[in-house]
């Protein structure tokens, strides 16, 4: 997010934060190596949104575990390390990704060990709920990924298995930081669509220097997005472009219509029912902050 969006004066969230950094860099470290150099490079960048996700998801008289934001962390560290590998992206936080820098073995090892890592770090809280938790959360993803396989390159997929993927992919690895600390499961899901679809349109209009990442990677690859697949209805270039067609002026294409106007719109539907699944028992004022800053963001 292009400014933290969340007031770090609330009690006890920069130490919290502090002691994540720490036991991120300890849990990659733990085995020093290619996997652990590659690993410790992934993580550097990040804009660590799942644990201040944990921090404020968590009851305010129960504050959560370090060990559970620092899974949470790695996990979605796992994830893009082998998505980018998958997507064949050039840059994640504005550097090379793992793959392109240490090759696709390495990707796939250091991946799998972040996977590990993180799994590990939960055990030691010998709480066997929560690792029941991310386990379903960490499927999910792995569902997600094959789900946009199959959706790749098909223009006619729906919007429904589109926000059925966004679940899958996103919104469950927010659900298992908000369960984690103790809060709604209810509001990450919807919170972490909302983040995917902003994700999406990012990948149309959002610029490198603030993104540290290339846009068009989802045009190249035929990812079936909610902007790419409404812009698709309205122009058909753009259809052909999703269909793996030639992608030349694609792109701008996309933004002459009314696709990511409908996006957002579709996002912020998506952050207000984060909203409403709030109750008392949380930092609510913080929480709904957050459901602005993951729509309305630059990076
Ligand atoms: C990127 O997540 C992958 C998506 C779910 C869209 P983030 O945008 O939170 O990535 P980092 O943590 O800042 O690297
Ligand atoms: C999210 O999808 C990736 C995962 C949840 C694994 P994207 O492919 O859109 O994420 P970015 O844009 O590469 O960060
Ligand atoms: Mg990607
Ligand atoms: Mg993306």
């Amino acid at each position: 997010m292009s400014a933290p969006p969340i007031d770090r004066a609330v009690p006890g969230l920069d130490a919290y934060l502090e002691e994540v950094e720490a036991r991120l860099e300890q849990a990659v470290g733990r085995y020093p190596g290619l996997v652990a150099d590659a690993g410790s490079e992934a993580l550097s960048g990040g804009k660590r949104l799942r644990p201040l996700l944990v921090f404020l998801a968590a009851p305010i008289d129960r504050p959560p575990t370090v060990a559970a934001a620092v899974s949470i962390e790695l996990v979605h560290m796992a994830t893009l390390v082998h998505d980018d590998l998958i997507d064949g992206a050039s840059l994640r936080h504005g550097r090379p990704p793992v793959w392109s820098a240490h090759g696709d073995q390495a990707a796939v090892t250091t991946g799998d060990y972040l996977f590990a890592r993180a799994f590990a770090e939960l055990a030691t809280t010998g709480d066997v709920g929560a690792a029941a938790i991310l386990a379903e959360a960490a499927v999910a993803l792995s569902r997600g990924e094959a789900l946009q396989r199959r959706q790749a390159y098909d223009p006619d997929t729906t919007i429904e298995s589109y926000l059925e993927r966004c679940a899958l992919k996103t919104g469950k690895l927010f659900e298992a930081a908000c369960k984690l600390a103790g809060g709604s499961g209810e509001f990450g899901l919807a919170l972490g669509i909302a983040f995917q679809i902003a994700d999406d349109i990012l990948d149309c209009t959002g610029d490198a220097a603030d993104t540290g990442k290339i846009p068009g990677t989802d045009l190249r690859e035929g990812t079936p997005t909610l902007p790419l697949l409404l812009a698709a209805r309205e122009d058909d270039v753009v259809r052909a472009a999703l269909a793996g067609g030639p992608l030349e002026g694609a792109l701008v294409r996309v933004a002459a219509t009314s696709a990511l106007e409908q996006s957002r719109k579709t996002a912020l539907d998506y952050a207000r029912r984060a909203s409403e699944a709030l109750d008392g028992t949380v930092r609510r004022e913080e929480l709904e902050a957050l459901t602005h800053a993951a729509v309305d963001r630059t990076r």
